[in-house]
C-alpha cells in the first residue's frame, strides 16, 4: 500500500513543484515505484517532466471522462499529468456529495502498485487541496525562510486540524522544510529558529539551498540528479529524500 505525500503551501513560488519533482526522482532512484500527480492549474510539474503533450490528465479522470492515465517519465516514475482546466473543479463539483473524496477514489487503483504517490498541490486551500489532504498520509510544507513565511504554515495547520476531524483522521504533517535557503541572510536564520521553536519536531534538518541548476533542470525535462548530480540542489534533495524515508 502506497504512502501518499502532499506538497502544500497556500503560497506560490515556495518550491512545491520543484520539491515534488526532485523528491519523486530521488525516491524512484532509491528503487521505489513512484507516481507524481500534478494538481496545479499552472501545470509546471507536467511541463517540467514531459516533452510531449498529455492527452489524458488528472482533471479529465476526476470528471470521469476517462480512466486515469499514468505517463512514464522515468525509471520507476509515473505522472498523472495536470490541466489548466482543473481551476474549474470547484465550480463543477461545488455541490456534489462527497466531492472531497474524488481524488482518493481515483488514486485507489495505484495504491497497490506504487510505494509513494506525491501530490503537487496548487497555491490555494480550495477544493483541490482539500481532496489532496483527504487522501494524504502526510503533508510536507516547503517554505522560503523569510518574513511572513510562517503565516502560510499556520493556515495549513489550521486546515489539517479540520480535515483530521472530518475526513481523514490519519492525516499527519510529515514536516516543514526550507527552500531557497541562504545562510548568510540573518532574516532567514531567524525565521528558521522561530519556526523550530513554534513547531518542535516538525522542521526538517534538510534545507534546500538556492541553486540555479534547480531552476534550469525542468527546461530540459530533467530532474536535478540527472541534470546536475554534483550541484547543491542534488545534494540537498538527496538529504531530504533520506530524511523523508527515515520518518
Ligand atoms: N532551491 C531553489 N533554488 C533556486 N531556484 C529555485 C529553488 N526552488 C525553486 N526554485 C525556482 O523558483 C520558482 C518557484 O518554484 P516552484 O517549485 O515552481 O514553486 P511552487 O510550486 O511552490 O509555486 C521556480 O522557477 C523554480 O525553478
Ligand atoms: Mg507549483
Amino acid at each position: 500500500m502506497s504512502k501518499i505525500l502532499a506538497f502544500t503551501n497556500q503560497k506560490g513560488g515556495v518550491g512545491k513543484t520543484t520539491s515534488t519533482a526532485n523528491i519523486g526522482a530521488g525516491l524512484a532512484r532509491a528503487g521505489h515505484k513512484v507516481m507524481l500527480v500534478d494538481l496545479d492549474p499552472q501545470t509546471n510539474l507536467t511541463k517540467g517532466l514531459m516533452t510531449g503533450k498529455a492527452d489524458k490528465n488528472v482533471y479529465g479522470a476526476l470528471l470521469a471522462d476517462y480512466k486515469p492515465h499514468a505517463y512514464k517519465v522515468g525509471e520507476n516514475l509515473g505522472l498523472l499529468a495536470g490541466s489548466t482546466a482543473i481551476s474549474g473543479f470547484e465550480k463543477v463539483k461545488g455541490d456534489e456529495l462527497d466531492r472531497e473524496y474524488l481524488l482518493k477514489e481515483l488514486l485507489e487503483p495505484f495504491r497497490e502498485k506504487c510505494a509513494y504517490i506525491l501530490l503537487d498541490c496548487p497555491p490555494a486551500l480550495g477544493l483541490i487541496t482539500l481532496n489532496a489532504y483527504t487522501c494524504a498520509d502526510a503533508l510536507y510544507i516547503p517554505l522560503e525562510a523569510q518574513l511572513y513565511a510562517t503565516d502560510g504554515v499556520e493556515k495549513v495547520i489550521e486546515l489539517v486540524g479540520k480535515v483530521q476531524k472530518r475526513m481523514n483522521p490519519g492525516l499527519q504533517v510529515g514536516g516543514i522544510f526550507f527552500t531557497r535557503y541562504d545562510q548568510r541572510k540573518v532574516l532567514r536564520r531567524d525565521t528558521a529558529d522561530q519556526l523550530r521553536a513554534k513547531y518542535p519536531g516538525l522542521v526538517l534538518n534538510a534545507t534546500i539551498r538556492e541553486s540555479i541548476a534547480l531552476g534550469e533542470a525542468p527546461h530540459l525535462a530533467q530532474d536535478i540528479f540527472t541534470y546536475a548530480p554534483k550541484s547543491a540542489g542534488a545534494t540537498d534533495y538527496q538529504a531530504l529524500v533520506e530524511e523523508i524515508l527515515a520518518r
